[in-house]
């Protein structure tokens, strides 16, 4: 059996009923927002976020979930959907999950009115279901997602990125929606428990591991359903290439300020900034540290007893970093 399959075994019922009623949670009266809406949930990703909401609402509670874990599970896809059709426009990128990005088909003014339309749609499925406790919980996270992605830009712009700025960057534009997945998960079973506090901090160090996975991507050249290279295209400092600048000689660190800064859109530049990075070990840097999260995040895992979800949600971690996409 393939692992995503081993990992949804416990929770495939959730994730066939979540499917359903994610696809409702996004309906529209206006003809152009459904076609556009359809297009997004005929192309799905991965769903690891409505999984680690099941997962661990089901670790918590020894296999119990609600009615609000699902309002949960589809609110956080909804954010989640929106962030990348908003990122695609930021990022000025044209693919996502194997497709033209909603920004590529119907241009920037659509998609920064889709990204829209998909928030507004998750927080009123919180408030008119009176799930306020869950409501903050993704409302802190969306903060965080915009001040993330605009440290990001800021630090793009500068070019003075230090490892502690990346983390903090990643932790805001992408733990932090992770780490919402799993204490809204035990928060729609469990509320005012202390799991909820422990299982954001578990989804904040897989959601830091998952992101510099993501960066790692984009050194590569496999189909992974967007574009990959494009990272430095747009000035973005990395784990990878913020080692390799820190370590690199003083001729070599104003060759790669030089090329981010002045070459970034000359592809034959940015290929050998890349081969540098590679040669430099870049890459081994960024799996050590990714890696160093993951087994952080699994040592949270240790004071709950064991059970099929805690299993499956274990090889979840692992699949954070194993993934081929
Ligand atoms: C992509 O997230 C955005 C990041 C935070 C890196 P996913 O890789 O989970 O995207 P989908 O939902 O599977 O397409
Ligand atoms: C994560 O960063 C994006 C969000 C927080 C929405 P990226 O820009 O690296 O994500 P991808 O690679 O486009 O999916
Ligand atoms: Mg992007
Ligand atoms: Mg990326």
């Amino acid at each position: 059996m393939k692992v995503v399959e081993q990992i949804k075994q416990p929770i495939a019922f959730e994730m066939d009923l979540f499917e359903q009623k994610f696809q409702l949670s996004m309906s529209s009266k206006v003809a152009l927002l459904n076609r556009i809406t359809h297009y997004i949930v005929n192309r799905k990703g991965k769903q690891m976020r409505p999984m680690f909401v099941f997962l661990v609402a089901k670790m918590v509670s020894n296999g119990e979930v609600r009615e609000r874990t699902y309002r949960g599970a589809s609110v956080i896809e909804l954010i989640h959907t929106a962030s990348l059709v908003h990122d695609d426009v930021v990022d000025d990128s044209n693919r996502r999950r194997g497709f033209f990005s909603v920004n590529a088909l119907w241009k920037n003014k659509i998609a920064v009115l889709i990204g829209d339309f998909l928030l507004s749609k998750g927080m009123l499925l919180c408030i008119d279901n009176d799930d306020f406790d869950l409501l903050k919980i993704i409302s802190v996270a969306v903060r965080e997602i915009v001040e993330g992605e605009l440290l990001q830009i800021d630090k793009a712009r500068k070019l003075d990125i230090t490892e502690a700025v990346y983390y903090e960057i990643i932790r805001q534009k992408t733990a932090t929606l992770i780490a919402a997945c799993c204490s809204l998960g035990a928060a729609s079973v469990k509320p005012n428990s202390d799991h909820v506090e422990k299982m954001r901090k578990f989804g904040e160090l897989i959601g830091m591991a998952f992101q510099i996975k993501d960066d790692l991507f984009d050194y590569g050249d496999t189909a992974i359903g967007k574009p990959t290279g494009i990272d430095i295209k747009e000035q973005k400092m990395t784990l990878p290439l913020i080692y390799v600048l820190n370590n690199a000689n003083k001729k070599d660190k104003s060759w790669l300020i030089n090329s981010v800064k002045n070459h970034n859109k000359d592809k034959k530049r940015v290929k050998e900034v890349i081969a540098f990075v590679k040669d430099n070990g870049g890459l081994e840097y960024a799996v050590t540290k990714m890696k160093a999260f993951r087994e952080e995040a699994l040592t949270l895992l240790n004071d709950y007893p064991d059970s099929e979800f805690k299993s499956a949600l274990e090889l979840m971690v692992n699949y954070v970093i194993d993934r081929k996409k």
